[in-house]
């Protein structure tokens, strides 16, 4: 082999001993000791990069789809090599997955790029780690495909169905209510979650998992099928088969990921009535190619996006229904007059050539809705400007109450998760239909880390009274599985100097949707005075990854991720 050829398998990227052939000879030596034959290590190389864990329940089939995965790499050629990066199970991690979103995208960039492997299979499914893994791999820009755990199948209680997890809020929300007793909760928590997989409603998983396939990052039809559906092995091997087929090829992320692929991507999202937090994911996959994601952009679109998938929180069924009912073709078929058609996929096909190859496939309207008959004529996401929230904040309108859309109310303050976790339910606490929450100190720098907290529970009193619903405003974030009206990543934060940190209860605060606004009724001379008595910044981390992240942690308008991996990273 010549220098100036790009080698290929386990050839590719040497360790540095200053000897090339002395450090392939040690790598062949080493790597037989796990039976290799000198044959099958001449094949190109796809890596399989895996998230199991025994901390994260929906990739608890992953053994089984990187079997299949590596049934479809040998057969077409390859060799497959699996390898292990961190996981995010998103109930498992304190203080909340987002802080390590970031170090996983780093982990799978990195692994990527420094083990010898000509294409890659990135198989995620939880919350984050999708993103994480959509991340690094447009930061390393080899050919790769994503494939998704799947969403989980449905539980039964007493006759109604349950899905992880806006059925678990419904009933957290009637057992706080005193609508459903203890032993009832305790009988139902064992059947929310009852198969592996991921959320088994339209939250950020599988969001995530639609925005993926319609970035082009995954194979085509594939988003929705359940996690233990034999459909979903299938496409496990064809992922590996095609991840052999890229090698070589120029279908690389940076094609794929485009300007115009990420559009499509917003108006699935917006379609989908999909969770708030893909459009911090969505903002940081597209960082990574130096790509903007912009919220007056993502208003535009709102505004000529219908929903039309009804599933939970915003509608009523659930993710095995919308693959039953045509899953994502059947959307895209809708959406297509508002598609850009030539982004091509990691198949090399374009969209408009997909969806001409299944023109007449049959859908369920009940489940996707018809272009003209949408659930709502405009896109499930709205972001809202103003004095309170200068460069943006989000509110799910698909998810939310009409009726306080156009509203002007007293703002009752939390300074932080710990001030609502003890006050919220004292009957002594001075709030009354018609006020507005507000929750300080939940964003992105905060100690909190921006956690999915801005669903602020209805203080016992009202919910006991029958208050199903009422303004919540925050700079966190909310589960894509839950509902309300509730305005999330007010940005910047109140821990990096935003207007929210000055409100104070009594304040009067007014939102309109109508107009994209969301203000705070006080004099700029009021507020000045307040700003220049805010206590000082609470001590900072000093080590570790918590100081890396607070170093370099962005506000939500820039996903939220660090300033550093921003842009295409420079050729090798
Ligand atoms: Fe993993 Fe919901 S907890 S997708």
């Amino acid at each position: 082999m010549t220098d100036d050829v790009q080698p290929i398998g386990i050839a590719r990227g040497l360790t540095n001993y200053g000897d090339r052939a002395f450090a392939l000879y040690l790598r062949r030596s080493f790597i037989k000791s796990m039976g290799y034959s000198s044959a099958i290590l001449e094949r190109p190389v796809v890596g399989i990069a895996t998230s199991a864990s025994g901390f994260n329940n929906c990739h608890r089939a992953m053994p089984e789809l990187v079997e299949a995965v590596k049934r479809g790499v040998l057969a077409a050629g390859g060799l497959p090599i699996e390898f292990p990066t961190i996981s995010l199970g998103e109930v498992f991690l304190s203080p909340t997955s987002l802080m390590f979103r970031n170090l996983m995208s780093m982990d799978v960039e990195e692994m990527v790029r420094a083990q010898p492997m000509d294409s890659v299979v990135m198989i995620g499914g939880c919350d984050k780690t999708v993103p994480a893994q959509l991340m690094g791999a447009a930061s390393a820009d080899l050919p790769a495909v994503q494939l998704v755990t799947g969403p989980m199948m449905t539980g039964r209680h007493e006759g109604e169905r349950l899905g992880a997890c806006t059925d678990c809020r419904r009933f957290w929300g009637n057992f706080r209510a005193g609508k459903v007793q203890r032993a009832e909760i305790d009988v139902v928590e064992g059947r929310h979650a009852t198969t592996a997989g991921t959320c088994a409603v339209m939250g950020t998983a599988s969001t995530m998992a639609c925005i993926a396939e319609v970035l082009g990052m995954s194979l085509p039809g594939t988003a929705a099928i359940p996690a233990v559906h034999a459909d979903r092995l299938r496409a496990a091997e064809a992922s590996g088969a095609l991840a052999v087929q890229l090698i070589g090829q120029p279908i690389k992320p940076s094609q794929v990921i485009t300007p115009k692929s990420v559009e499509n991507a917003m108006r699935v999202l917006l379609a989908l009535g999909g969770s708030t937090n893909a459009i911090i994911h969505l903002t940081a996959v597209a960082g990574r190619l130096g790509i903007p994601v912009s919220l007056q952009r993502l208003n535009e679109l709102s505004d000529t996006t219908p929903v039309l998938v009804n599933l939970k929180p915003t509608g009523d069924n659930y993710m095995e229904d919308f693959y039953a009912a045509g899953g994502m073709s059947a959307l895209l078929r809708e959406l297509k007059p508002l598609l850009h058609l030539d982004t091509i996929s990691v198949t090399g096909e374009t969209l408009g050539e997909r969806l001409a190859a299944e023109e007449g496939a049959w859908s369920d309207p009940k489940i996707v809705r018809p272009f003209n008959d949408p659930i709502e004529p405009v896109g499930g996401l709205v972001a809202l400007f103003g004095s309170l929230a200068p460069q943006g904040a989000i509110l799910k309108r698909s998810a939310a109450d009409k009726t306080l859309f156009e509203t002007e109310g007293r703002a009752v303050v939390f300074s932080s998760l710990e001030d609502l976790g003890n006050r919220v339910d004292d009957p002594l606490l001075d709030i009354q239909v018609g006020d507005i929450m507000v929750l300080q100190n939940a964003g992105p720098t905060s100690a909190s880390g921006m956690p999915e907290a801005g669903y602020l529970p209805i203080p016992k009193k009202l919910a006991q009274a029958g208050l199903k619903d009422m303004v919540r405003i925050s700079d966190a974030r909310m589960s894509g599985t839950a509902f309300g009206t509730i305005v999330l990543h007010v940005t910047p934060e109140a821990a990096a100097g935003g207007p929210l940190a000055l409100v104070q209860s009594g304040d009067r605060i007014r939102m309109s949707v109508q107009n994209r606004r969301i203000d705070l009724l006080v004099d700029d001379a009021e507020l000045a005075r307040r700003r220049a008595a805010l206590p000082a910044a609470a001590d900072k981390p000093t080590r570790g990854y918590a100081k890396l992240y607070q170093d370099h942690v962005l506000q939500a308008d820039g996903g939220c991720d660090f300033d550093f991996l921003l842009g295409p990273a420079p050729k090798e």
